[in-house]
């Protein structure tokens, strides 16, 4: 189980019952519980898009798209069925948060998922969860039951005349299996590789229906905007950036942990109040501000505000929240390579550029790190990544690529420090990576 950590900058909304016992269905009640579904189920469902919408409530899982817009998507009449997915696989390395609501507040998903589906006039969800949190389906399965126990699941829920049903699934350990069609395939049997799109999920979804999904933290965000009020939720941010965001600090950090913060926090105080800056009174080389598919940021590139639009603006993006926190101990040539260890061992294999350009990309960079690089190298490195950019299936080869680029555009002197023969000089100064390999 993970620790709870606290700031007194922390804004909790998705946190709130965190610590509370809340896994326990009549605990949850008691601290407002299943009020936001009941609300919601009076409400007509183009009010809760609305409501959603104005929030500001943007994907919580990476692309930080506007949920109610995404519902928006989804024809109000299908022959087929609806279905609503929560995307529970959270494997981006540097994210750990989805699991912090598994473990604490699961019935927010269950209220999340059946809210949504209310919206968008589906009778069925699933929560999807990765294989590796073993322990967290366990608490999910025992939420789903005691939901369906009290009746708020399964047929009339809540005695409205309404039918909604929820299940759950494990998935089997694969990053990719967390990209919104890859999971699609998984949850039907098959194996987890994307689907090309268009059509796209909300017209063409699971088992071909009409289907909406949703980050964990996205979903367990909506009962508290319906109860809240979208204005409420959406001045918590900066403009069309509304709500909190749980984000993870880690790395060389003093404090790490997931702190709840309002939307467009300062970056730099982030690292250096929230997270206690860095330790052994090392200094701050690099930041990872929102995964490892995002593209790191500098020490000087941390006067920032956390929020979709300004991480951007700032070359970046927000990602999934997952802060990594980089001392001047790293060396950035292996910090490249162990990042790309990760996406080739992930990719799928499907198309090409990915596939190939992941396990080349390996080799020289673990060429070049033990010394054995040439000048040419360094510029094939880019070149290699600028060429996986936009030409992949799915996203998974940018994500490959982009932090790959700005490692090598914004430390080009510790790639060249490697080059003629010489030995890593940061193992040789004798300070050792915090990385595993
Ligand atoms: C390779 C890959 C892995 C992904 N992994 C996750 C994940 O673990 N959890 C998640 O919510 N979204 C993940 N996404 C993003 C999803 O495709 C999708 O955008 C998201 O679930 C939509 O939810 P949101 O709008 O609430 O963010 C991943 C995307 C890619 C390309
Ligand atoms: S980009 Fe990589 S993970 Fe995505 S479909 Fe292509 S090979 Fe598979």
């Amino acid at each position: 189980m993970a620790s709870l950590v606290s700031h007194p900058d922390e804004v909790r909304v998705v946190s709130r019952r965190f610590g509370q016992g809340a896994t326990d269905i009549d605990r949850y009640i008691a601290l407002d519980g299943y009020k936001a579904v009941r609300k919601a189920l009076t409400m007509q469902p183009d009010e809760i898009i609305s409501s959603v919408k104005d929030s500001g409530l943007r994907g919580r899982g990476g692309a930080g798209f506007n949920t109610g817009l995404k519902w928006s998507f989804v024809p109000k009449q299908s022959a087929k069925p609806k279905y609503i997915l929560c995307n529970g696989d959270e494997s981006e390395p540097g994210t750990c948060k989805d699991r912090l609501i598994f473990e604490h507040d699961p019935h927010s998903v269950i209220e999340g998922v059946m809210i949504a589906g209310l919206a968008v006039g589906a009778q069925a969800g699933y929560i999807y969860i990765r294989g590796e949190y073993r322990y967290l389906l366990e608490i999910m399965q025992k939420a789903i039951r005691d939901a369906y126990a009290k009746g708020f699941l399964g047929k009339n829920i809540f005695g409205s005349g309404r039918d909604f049903e929820i299940y759950w699934h494990g998935g089997a350990g694969a990053y990719e299996v967390g990209e919104e069609s890859a999971l699609m395939e998984s949850l039907e049997g098959k194996r987890g590789i994307p689907r090309i799109r268009p059509p796209f999920p909300a017209v063409v979804g699971l088992w071909g229906g009409p289907t909406v999904i949703n980050n964990a933290e996205t979903l367990a965000s909506v009962p508290h905007i319906v109860l809240g009020g979208a204005e409420w939720f959406a001045k918590l941010g900066p403009p069309k950036n509304g709500g909190t965001r749980l984000f993870c600090l880690s790395g060389h950090l003093n404090k790490p942990g997931v702190y709840e913060l309002p939307m467009g926090y300062n970056l730099k105080k982030m690292i250096y109040d929230v997270g206690g800056g860095i330790p052994n009174g090392r200094k701050l080389k690099a930041v990872v501000p929102g995964g490892s598919s995002c593209p790191i940021l500098t020490a000087d590139e941390i006067d920032v505000s956390m929020d979709f639009d300004s991480m951007m603006k700032a070359g970046s993006m927000l990602g999934s929240g997952g802060l990594v926190a980089v001392d001047d101990t790293t060396c950035m040539v292996k910090f490249a390579l162990r990042i790309m260890k990760f996406y080739q061992h992930e990719s799928c294999g499907w198309c090409i550029p990915c596939r190939e350009g992941t396990d080349w990309l390996k080799k020289t960079l673990t060429r070049f790190h033990a010394g054995a690089g040439v000048k040419k190298d360094i510029d094939n490195i880019q070149y290699l990544s600028e060429n996986m950019l936009g030409r992949t299936f799915c996203p998974l080869g940018d994500a490959a690529a982009m932090p790959t680029i700005s490692i090598v555009k914004k430390f080009r002197k510790e790639f060249e420090d490697h080059l003629d023969g010489k030995p890593c000089p940061f193992e040789k100064a004798g300070a050792e990576m915090a990385m595993a390999d």
